[in-house]
């Protein structure tokens, strides 16, 4: 971990091992341990997600480790229903953040509603508008950054490791179901009875914004309903830039 400054060096060896040894909550503990107040969980309501949030509810740490998600103002229905329920179910109150209105009003006044899907570069416009600006105020004086991927996402993820240095938000971003498989996700949720989105019940297993994402046939790659329109482009919002 050669390019990990000093200040992160030993949490961030400690809580590699964590999860490479699948203590996902041990991993959670030495964060919140070690820079107290400064991690914070992006939470999208994806099943990672949920099982996550549901692991800091029950370890006790959702004082320590405070959860956000990034409304971009066009999430579907189910999505906000979730995030009511989550709240209700683990008493949390996840802190909600929204693009600049001005930044929105903008972009929509000059290129209407649906300009991402006119050009990959509108696309990421739109992207960098609702999610990723507001990525920044989130991540603004944090020094650990949870987030819930998982290397079999994709091809792309299985390259990435469970505990990287962010230089763009110079935080530590870690992965605390790294290694967790699909089967392994699930059964975490039917044994503990995690509340997840009804549109995974539709064939939706990557769920993003409503109009750049579809369902999937069986079998399919799983992130393939995400921006579905695009060819080859990593199907990537910008939120996980090195990867
Ligand atoms: S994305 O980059 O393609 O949108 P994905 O949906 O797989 O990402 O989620 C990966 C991780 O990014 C999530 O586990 C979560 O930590 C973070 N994330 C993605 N979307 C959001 C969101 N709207 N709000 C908060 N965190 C998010
Ligand atoms: Fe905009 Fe689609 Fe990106 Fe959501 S996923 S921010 S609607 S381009």
């Amino acid at each position: 971990m050669s390019a990990i400054p000093d200040e992160f060096h030993l949490i961030a060896e400690k809580i590699s091992a964590e999860i490479k040894a699948g203590n996902s909550v041990a991993a959670l503990q030495s964060a919140a341990v070690g820079f107290p107040g400064q991690v914070v969980f992006s939470s999208s309501l994806g099943k990672e997600d949920q099982v996550l949030t549901e692991m800091i509810a029950t370890a006790g740490l959702a004082q320590k480790i405070e959860i956000f998600s990034l409304d971009t103002g066009r999430l579907f229905e189910e999505t906000q229903y979730l995030l009511n329920l989550t709240n209700k179910a683990y008493s949390l109150k996840i802190k909600v953040y929204f693009p600049e209105a001005g930044d929105v009003e903008t972009l929509v006044r000059e290129k209407g509603s649906y300009s991402f899907f006119d050009s990959v570069e509108n696309r990421k416009e739109c992207c960098f508008i609702r999610k990723v600006k507001p990525l920044k105020r989130a991540l603004q004086n944090q020094k650990i950054w949870v987030t819930g991927i998982r290397a079999a996402q994709s091809t792309g993820r299985a390259e990435m490791l469970p505990v990287e240095l962010d230089e763009d938000h110079n935080v530590l971003k870690i992965h605390p179901l790294f290694y967790f498989t699909d089967e392994e996700l699930e059964s975490y949720i039917q044994e503990h009875s995690v509340p997840v989105n009804e549109l995974h019940k539709k064939n939706y297993p990557s769920i993003g914004c409503a109009p750049c994402t579809s369902p999937v046939k069986p079998g399919d790659d799983p992130r393939s309903g995400r921006w579905w329109w695009e060819q080859n482009t990593g199907r990537e919002c910008g939120l996980h830039a090195a990867n």
